[in-house]
């Protein structure tokens, strides 16, 4: 097998063979296939796409770069949840305990952010002493001591991703649905969950911006997932406004924390009470009831376990930013518009996200919003606050903020769009 005659059939808008994808996967994995050659058949993907079969045969080839994970010992079902990432988006934290509090084993894989989106692992790391690298070990540890865990990934899962992943993030090659599809699948289904709800975001703060991209995203994990024998549901959610209040990492844990004792966001709340039905229904546990779990304090306990589990301590003060910026409404009216993409911008310049892989995220830093989309605003009163350890950064946020919002008069009628959009379910 040669690559240049595999470069050259997607070039063509041809189908790619099962062993042609089965040889250029194991053969980038190894360092056979070199960065330029694969960088140019991402490319060729992106441009001239490929169609089910060869999605899933690329899929099946990055989950057999690496190891399985199996979870068949523990006594619960599994149940996991994947989002493609937005702004704001701290579901994770309230829902991995929620969902184990009412019955399910929840071993949540997570990631660092990377641009403007915020990273799980970034998050749960401002708690003082929280460990996110676990080994095989110990997370199974965790999981079955308390019904969840959520920890970096190991190296041993689809190394072929990882790989190729880091390729696509420097060649202007992620936004290809077959591979963002085969790449979130395939880390999924190594890492042997029962069954998978998937969020995937739709909106100015997502990768896919429109409704018709997400459900062809959607459907095509759907299915992925559903030929892999791993129940698999997707929610299309809106991403046009961040969810909740927040958008920075020790921010977004408060948040969190807040969900979990009986309060917080009613949009945090809506989606996360959303997820954790679908999780527990795919699960085959449609009884149980998240609400009352967040109602009676049993999700907390569970995420206290959890925490402390992985060392952290749940009753340390979070970290507080050494500075901080209002900016003031301009007006009195309604806020009619608060831009997903343009806060997670601030929020990474502010120094709660990272340009490159290996840069440090400052915990405190981040955008707390006082309004959201259909709230009255007053000329003069706080909109929103910026934080961060590092002033400098202050003019290069707001730059990302000149038209991160509209407010209206009074009386402009306003509604505000469904959290929840739409349902993916498998074909029948
Ligand atoms: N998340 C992933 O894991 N892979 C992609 O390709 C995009 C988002």
């Amino acid at each position: 097998m040669d690559v240049i005659s595999v470069i050259r059939t997607k070039r063509d808008r041809g189908r790619l063979t099962d062993e042609q994808i089965d040889w250029v996967i194991d053969a980038y994995t190894r360092g056979e296939v070199a960065d330029e050659q694969m960088s140019a058949l991402a490319m060729a993907i992106l441009l001239n796409g490929m169609d089910r079969r060869e999605i899933a045969r690329w899929t099946a080839a990055m989950i057999n770069s690496g190891e399985r994970m199996d979870f068949s010992a523990l006594s619960r079902p599994t149940a996991d949840k994947h989002s493609t990432g937005g702004v704001g988006d701290k579901i994770t934290l309230p829902l991995a305990p929620l969902v184990a509090a009412c019955g399910a084993a929840v071993p949540q894989l997570s990631g660092r952010g990377l641009g403007h989106t915020g990273g799980t692992l970034d998050k749960l790391e401002s708690i003082p002493g929280w460990r996110a690298l676990l080994t095989n070990e110990e997370m199974l540890a965790v999981l079955d001591g308390t019904g969840s865990v959520i920890c970096a990934a190991g190296d041993g899962l689809a190394p072929a991703d990882r790989k190729l992943y880091a390729l696509r993030d420097v060649t202007g090659t992620v936004e290809a649905i077959p591979l963002i599809a085969s790449s979130i699948m395939s880390k999924k289904i190594a890492e042997g969950t029962g069954s998978l709800v998937l969020d995937v975001k739709v909106g100015t703060g997502a990768f896919m911006k429109s409704l018709d991209d997400a459900r062809e995203l959607a459907e095509t994990m759907v299915g992925l997932g559903t030929d892999h024998g791993v129940r698999t549901v997707a929610l299309l959610t809106d991403m046009s406004t961040p969810l909740g209040r927040t958008a920075g990492n020790a921010l977004e844990v408060r948040e969190s924390v807040e969900v979990l004792a009986g309060g917080g966001p009613a949009d945090v709340v809506e989606l996360t009470l959303a997820l954790a039905r679908e999780m527990l229904d795919a699960a085959g546990l449609p009884d149980a009831d998240p609400a009352e779990a967040l109602a009676d304090g049993s999700a907390m306990d569970v995420w206290r376990r959890m925490i402390t589990a992985q060392g952290g301590d749940p009753d340390a003060p979070l970290p507080v930013s050494r500075e901080q910026h209002h900016i003031p409404a301009p007006a009195t009216g309604v806020l009619t518009r608060l831009d997903a993409y343009d806060i997670g911008v601030a929020a990474w310049r502010l120094g709660a996200g990272r340009a490159r892989k290996e840069d440090p995220v400052q915990a405190a830093a981040g955008v707390e919003l006082h309004a959201k989309p259909g709230d009255h605003v007053t000329q003069g009163e706080p909109l929103l606050t910026l934080h961060t350890d590092t002033p400098d950064r202050f003019p290069y946020a707001l730059e990302s903020l000149t038209s991160a919002y509209d407010i209206a008069p009074l009386d402009t009628p306003f509604t505000a769009a469904p959290i929840v959009r739409e349902r993916i379910a498998p074909a029948t």
